[in-house]
C-alpha cells in the first residue's frame, strides 16, 4: 500500500479535474520531424504512454520562427504543426488524460543560424547571454548570438504571437496552455532586472518589468479563459545566465498580478540541476505561492530535484499543491501507477535526453502489472 495519499488524490483548479496531482513538467526532448519541426507519431506515443499523469504540460514549443532557439524543437505556427499537435492530444486524450502545451519565445536565447534569414535574435536589451544553444548535428553547442534589443513598436507583435500560439494551440485540441516565463527566455528576460536595462515603460521597476508577461498573459487569457491558463516562473533559477536583484518583490508582484488574473495555475521551478539559488529558496517561493493564492490564482504546482516521498510530505505541509516531475518522468511513462505501488522507478539515460530516436524516449518499460 502506498502511503502517497495527498500525491495520487484528484484535484481542481480552473477549469481542469486532474485524476491526481502527479504533473509532469514540461521536457524539451528534441525529437520533432523534419523539415518543419512538426510532431509526430513518434511524440503522439511519448505522450500517449505517460497520460495517466494528472496534468501533461508539454515541451517548450515555439510559438513562432523568432521564439525558436533549439535545433529539433517543436513548432506551433503551421498548419502541419498544428495537425501534428492535435494527433498528441488525441493520443493523450483516448487515454484519459490532460494535456497543456508550453508556450515558448526564447528571446536572446538563440543564434543567427536558427533565425529567419539570419536575422538577430531579439531581447528587452542588448545583451549577450554567457549561454549555449544547439545549431546542428554537425555544429553541435555553441554559444548564443548576441541579441539586438526588441524597439517598442515591436512589443504588440510578441502579445500577437503568444496570441496566435494560443490560438492554434486550442485548435490543435490542447486542454489549455502554460506561458514560459522560467529559464531565461524572453518573458523571464524582461521581468528580470539583470537582462532588462530598457528606460521606458517596459524596464526599470517591477511593475514595468512585467508589464510585457503581464500583456502576453491576458492576451492568451482571451483564446483559453484564465481557468486553462498556468505560468511557470523560476525566481531563483541561473540557467541561462539570469538574474534579479530581488526575487521576492519582483516574483511576489508578478505572482500578485497573475493571481487577480485567476490563472489556473503558477508553476515554480524550485531547484533544477544545481542551476537554482538555494539560499532564500524556501522564502521566495512562500512569497510566491502566497501572493497568487491571495490574489485569487488557483493553485501552485512545485517542481525539481523531488522524489515522490518530498512532494507528498510538502503536498501535506500546504507548501505545493500539486508536484511536477521531470527526470522522474523521463523514465517512468506509468509514474502515479509506480508511486502507488511505492516504485520500483526505471533511471532516466541522461545520454539520450536530447534528439535521437525511440532509444531512451519511448522505450522505458511500463511496471509488470500481474
Ligand atoms: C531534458 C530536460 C528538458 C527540459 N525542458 C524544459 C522545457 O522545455 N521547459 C521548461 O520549462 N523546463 C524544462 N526543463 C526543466 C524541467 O521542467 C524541470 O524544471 C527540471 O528538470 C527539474 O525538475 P526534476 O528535478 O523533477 O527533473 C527541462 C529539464 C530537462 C532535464
Amino acid at each position: 500500500m502506498s502511503s502517497h495519499t495527498n500525491l495520487l488524490s484528484t484535484v481542481s483548479f480552473g477549469e481542469i479535474e486532474s485524476q491526481n496531482r502527479v504533473f509532469m513538467a514540461p521536457l524539451t526532448r528534441s525529437r520533432s520531424q523534419q523539415p518543419g519541426d512538426v510532431p509526430w507519431d513518434l511524440n503522439a506515443e511519448y505522450y500517449r504512454q505517460r497520460a495517466s499523469s494528472g496534468l501533461i504540460i508539454t515541451e517548450a514549443t515555439q510559438i513562432s520562427p523568432q521564439g525558436k532557439g533549439y535545433a529539433f524543437t517543436p513548432g506551433i505556427y503551421t498548419d502541419e504543426q498544428i495537425q501534428g499537435w492535435k494527433n498528441v492530444t488525441d493520443a493523450v486524450h483516448e487515454e484519459g488524460g490532460k494535456i497543456f502545451l508550453q508556450l515558448w519565445h526564447v528571446g536572446r536565447i538563440s543564434h543567427t543560424d536558427l533565425q529567419p534569414d539570419g536575422a538577430t535574435p531579439v531581447a528587452p536589451s542588448a545583451i549577450r547571454a554567457e549561454s549555449q544553444t544547439y545549431t546542428s548535428k554537425e555544429s553541435g553547442m555553441v554559444p548564443v548570438s548576441e541579441p539586438r534589443a526588441l524597439d517598442a513598436s515591436e512589443l504588440p507583435g510578441i502579445v500577437e504571437q503568444f496570441r496566435v500560439g494560443a490560438l492554434n494551440a486550442k485548435k490543435a485540441g490542447f486542454d489549455g496552455v502554460e506561458i514560459h516565463g522560467a529559464n531565461g527566455y524572453l518573458l523571464d528576460q524582461f521581468t528580470r532586472d539583470g537582462s532588462n536595462q530598457r528606460t521606458d515603460s517596459y524596464g526599470g521597476s517591477v511593475a514595468n518589468r512585467i508589464r510585457l508577461p503581464l500583456e502576453v498573459t491576458r492576451a492568451v487569457v482571451e483564446v483559453f479563459g484564465a481557468g486553462r491558463v498556468g505560468y511557470r516562473v523560476s525566481p531563483l533559477g541561473l540557467f541561462n545566465d539570469i538574474n534579479d536583484s530581488n526575487p521576492a518583490e519582483t516574483f511576489g508582484e508578478l505572482a500578485t498580478e497573475l493571481g487577480k488574473l485567476k490563472l489556473a495555475y503558477i508553476h515554480a521551478v524550485e531547484a533544477f540541476a544545481g542551476m537554482v539559488r538555494d539560499d532564500e529558496n524556501e522564502r521566495v517561493h512562500t512569497v510566491v505561492r502566497e501572493s497568487f493564492k491571495n490574489a485569487g490564482g488557483g493553485i501552485y504546482v512545485g517542481n525539481g530535484g523531488l522524489t515522490p516521498e518530498d512532494a507528498e510530505e510538502r503536498i501535506s505541509e500546504g507548501k505545493t499543491d500539486a508536484v511536477a516531475f521531470g527526470t522522474l518522468y523521463i523514465g517512468n511513462p506509468d509514474l502515479p501507477e509506480r508511486i502507488a505501488t511505492d516504485g520500483p522507478y526505471n533511471d532516466a539515460d541522461q545520454s539520450t535526453f536530447y534528439g535521437g530516436d525511440a532509444t531512451g524516449y519511448t522505450d522505458y518499460p511500463a511496471m509488470e502489472t500481474v
